[in-house]
């Protein structure tokens, strides 16, 4: 069977997605008898598509194109194309929703997420904002049409964290608390490591490719209590984005860092919600150094689940372009599977 693919953002995620499906393409087909096609590809200013799929050569060729000019791409580029027109010439089966998480108002993702479900597509994202601001809408609207719509990628995004939430179905969870954003536990750790200040633990961060020129969304606790959101609406609990109360990671002074490591504790951003206290917050805290979050390092992330039965612990890698693209795939078999 064909599954034909439109990947909506084609950045970092979306590049490393089209290179994996080059990669897998094959295998996918010979162990599961579906044959990925990416029909459309679409960034900022303009598209590729053809309704039979583009084939791997021009994939690779497009991996390597500069950002924001893939519609320039002969033959099957366009400049300046919307979304109507893609779907009329490619009918997708799965919409992949990769464009930037806006956490001001959650756009263009809430609009490109809709659009997909009115036309009959499946949809995955690594996109959190859509969720964040309109769960409950596009979930609702998605049962209601017969489509689904994953998401695993959206949380620890290089660890299938998700579907562990989604397994959870009679089991009454009382507390979720760990570490969620990547960028901010590099950059704690790295302070601990080396005693340096955020800033310049910051600025190590950034010239390696690990946190943004401007970080805001990490350092503020913002993509951390995006996650929280999710998380709470996977386990049909709904909670706002403003719901989540926030301490800056800027709190955290080099002062901290020591006093805390003397007295044998370490400092880590740590997101939670607490069912029982309808308490959600992501705030840095002292952890004794033998607590199985203090050891979760660098680019990793870990959760702990406090359920009636015990504890769950889950830890992997929090993120990081092939490593979510990887998740990406996954949804998009899943979405496959279904019966698309
Ligand atoms: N990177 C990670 O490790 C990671 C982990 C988990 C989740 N995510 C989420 O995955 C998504 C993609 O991340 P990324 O790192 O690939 O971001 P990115 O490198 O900034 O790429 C975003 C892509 O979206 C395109 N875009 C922007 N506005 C668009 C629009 N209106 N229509 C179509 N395309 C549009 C951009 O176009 P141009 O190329 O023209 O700028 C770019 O191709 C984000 O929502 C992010 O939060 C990322």
């Amino acid at each position: 069977m064909n599954i034909k693919i439109f990947i909506n953002g084609f950045g970092c995620v979306g590049r490393a997605l089209a290179k994996i499906i080059v990669e897998k393409r094959d295998v996918i087909e010979k162990k599961y008898g579906l044959r990925i096609e990416v029909v459309a590809i679409k960034d900022s200013r303009g598209a590729v598509f053809s309704s039979e799929g583009l084939d791997i050569n021009d994939l690779l060729k497009l991996i390597e194109y500069p950002r924001s000019s893939i519609g320039l791409y002969e033959p099957y580029g366009r400049m300046d194309i919307g979304l109507d027109e893609i779907y009329d010439q490619c009918s997708p089966d799965i919409h992949v929703e990769l464009t930037p998480s806006n956490y001001d108002g959650g756009e263009p993702g809430i609009s490109n997420v809709l659009y997909a479900l009115k036309r009959g597509a499946n949809v995955v994202l690594a996109n959190k904002a859509a969720l964040v601001y309109k769960f409950r809408e596009i979930m609702g609207i998605a049962r209601k049409k017969g489509l689904v719509v994953k998401y695993k990628a959206t949380v620890m995004g290089g660890t299938p964290f998700i579907d562990i939430l989604l397994s959870l179905k009679t089991i009454h969870v009382s507390k979720i608390y760990g570490i969620l954003n990547a960028t901010t536990n590099y950059v704690l750790t790295y302070m601990h490591r080396h005693l340096v200040d955020l800033d310049e633990a910051l600025g190590n961060a950034k010239s390696i490719g690990i946190a943004e020129k401007n970080p805001i969304y990490d350092i503020e606790g913002i993509d951390a209590a995006a996650k929280l959101v999710i998380m709470s609406n996977t386990l049909g609990i709904p909670l706002g984005i403003n719901d989540v109360m926030r301490t800056s990671l800027r709190n955290v002074s080099l002062k901290d860092i020591v006093d805390a490591l003397r007295k044998g504790e370490v400092i880590k951003y740590i997101a939670q919600i607490d069912f029982e206290e309808q308490l959600a917050e992501v705030a840095p805290r002292r952890i004794e150094s033998n607590n199985m979050l203090a050891g979760i390092d660098g680019l990793m992330n870990a959760v702990v689940i406090e359920h009636e039965y015990g504890n769950i612990f889950f830890s992997g890698k929090g993120g990081g372009c092939r490593e979510t693209a990887s998740m990406v795939l996954e949804d998009i078999l899943s979405a496959s599977m279904r019966g698309v």
